[in-house]
């Protein structure tokens, strides 16, 4: 029996299992933080806080966080931050568990997510196991005062106990990296996403984020054909290449496409994963691994509304327009709209309604696609919606510095500026810098003129950061600041 996620009863009854954990949903910081005030003591808060700070790479310090988090005032309150993240991972790992299987959980904290998969599948025996035993103690009180009797939960610190097994099916959830922050394997230069294949460096950075031990010691678990559901914090491009050349080298190809899963942390909303189902097997692979970052349309725009659109709108060089629309929205007010190329090297687009909105948006050349579709959502919304400038300000990109002389006409923070620094036409580069950072990681910095009367600054390392921002050549000393402040106190090495 596999349960599809978008079985209409599955996010519910997870709704009514988080409430039996006294677990609630909010979705603004300032409801959340109140609750929280009112809940726990200041001295539980101080400790939180200190403990959350030293865990990174500490395990006694992670142990101790969720020893701590597993006490009855604090469990409500912390795991509440994860609600929608329980809504969203639960239903999609339950979809790919099936009747007949013996089930570990790995990392399974107070078993939130796994009191609710045995409910769901009373013939299936679920384990669940964790090395914080405050965590397992709660794990253990919930199922049994709930009378949840095909679930087991053991206190086990991996690699160092020997676990229990063989299981057919081994599901990890935020469990496996051991540090969240490690950035993973670096790129073999600054102007590429991709990694050099070498297993020395593999095996240090396995080792170095914990994957190792505890990938090899839970696959001495997994009987012969047995599935391994995995959903860990492998969003950043270098941990998730690590991810999948460990279970690449360790057999496993993938069942099913890699999953990325969006959903509400509080009042943000978060891309995570992806979620990956494998299956040990020596057939010819028919998924190959996607080795490239993730590149979300969304991200890819630029925008600003109001003063700052005003300012920057008339300082886009040569434009060309493409197309132009006036038309009355839906309470008559007339709104103008333009689309087209500024000079030669990006893609605008401009909505102005008299005193009510304004707002540009701007992307690459290639980029125009986005554009449209953009501003066919934008139209939509103003010949649906009385109040369409409020749904506008929601949906527009936004950006604009406190200094409206500061404010780029385009910037990119995300790995979609390599592509927009790539397709600079005329390019002439007046600066430049390649140096080490104190952590290894190489990184590259440079600034100069583009196209007929744009300046840019493109600055990117190893680690798959990469930022560009584009200003007119009147105010290339700005970007020459920038540029000196960047490379202040990290000497060039080449
Ligand atoms: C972020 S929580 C995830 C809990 C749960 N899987 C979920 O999806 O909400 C990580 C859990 O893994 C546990 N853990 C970390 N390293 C472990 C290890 N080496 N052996 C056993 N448990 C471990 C921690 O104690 C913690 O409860």
């Amino acid at each position: 029996m596999a349960i599809q996620p978008s079985s209409p009863a599955l996010p519910h009854s997870l709704e009514e299992h988080l409430a039996s954990w006294g677990l609630r949903s909010f979705s603004t910081e300032a409801d959340y933080y109140a609750w929280q005030q009112e809940v726990l003591t200041r001295e539980e808060l101080v400790r939180l806080h200190d403990l959350a700070g030293d865990r990174q790479g500490n395990p006694a310090a992670d142990l101790a966080f969720y020893d701590l988090a597993a006490s009855p005032s604090v469990l409500p309150v912390l795991y509440s931050e994860r609600y929608h993240y329980y809504l969203e991972v639960g239903s999609a790992v339950a979809a790919h568990l099936s009747s007949g299987q013996g089930v570990l959980d790995f990392g399974c904290g107070v078993g939130i997510l796994t009191t609710w998969y045995a409910k769901l599948f009373p013939e299936v025996t679920f384990t669940g196991i964790d090395r914080s035993s405050q965590s397992i103690a709660v794990a253990l009180r919930h199922a049994q005062t709930r009378g949840i009797k095909n679930v087991h939960f053991s206190c086990v610190a991996i690699p160092d106990d020997e676990l229990p097994g063989p299981f057919d099916c081994i599901v990890s959830t935020h469990a496996l990296f051991q540090s969240e922050t490690d950035p993973g394997l670096p790129s073999q230069t600054w102007q590429t996403f991709e990694r050099a294949r070498d297993v020395q460096v593999q095996e240090v950075v396995e080792k170095r984020t914990g994957i190792k031990d505890r990938l090899d010691s839970l696959l001495r678990s997994l009987s012969s054909g047995a599935t391994l559901i995995l959903f860990e914090k492998s969003g950043h491009l270098g941990r998730r290449v690590l991810l999948q050349r460990a279970l690449a080298a360790r057999g496993f190809q993938t069942l099913v496409d890699p999953r990325v899963l969006s959903y509400q942390s509080i009042d943000q909303m978060v891309q995570d994963g992806p979620l990956y189902v494998l299956r040990r097997t020596s057939r010819r692979p028919t998924r190959v691994w996607v080795e490239e970052p993730e590149v979300n349309p969304d991200q890819r725009l630029y925008g600003c509304t109001g003063a700052s659109a005003e300012w920057v709108w008339p300082r886009l060089p040569n434009r060309r327009v493409k197309w132009k629309q006036s038309w009355e929205a839906a309470n008559r007010e007339k709104i103008y709209l333009e689309c087209g190329e500024a000079d030669g090297a990006l893609t605008y687009g401009y909505m102005n309604a008299e005193c009510r909105f304004r707002g540009v948006v701007i992307g690459s050349l290639s980029d125009e696609p986005f554009i449209d579709r953009f501003l066919d959502k934008a139209m939509g919304n103003c010949e649906r919606d009385p109040d369409w400038s409020t749904a506008l300000v929601r949906i527009w990109p936004k950006t604009g510095e406190e200094d409206l002389t500061q404010t780029p006409l385009y910037e990119n923070h995300t790995p979609a500026a390599q592509e927009v620094w790539q397709q600079l036409s005329g390019r002439k580069v007046y600066q430049q810098e390649t140096a080490e950072e104190p952590d290894g990681r190489q990184r590259h910095i440079e600034f100069g003129t583009c196209a007929r009367e744009l300046a840019y600054l493109y600055w990117a390392n190893t680690f798959d950061q990469r930022q560009i921002v584009i200003m007119d050549q009147l105010r290339v000393h700005i970007l020459e600041e920038y540029f000196l402040e960047s490379v202040k106190g990290n000497p060039a090495d080449g």
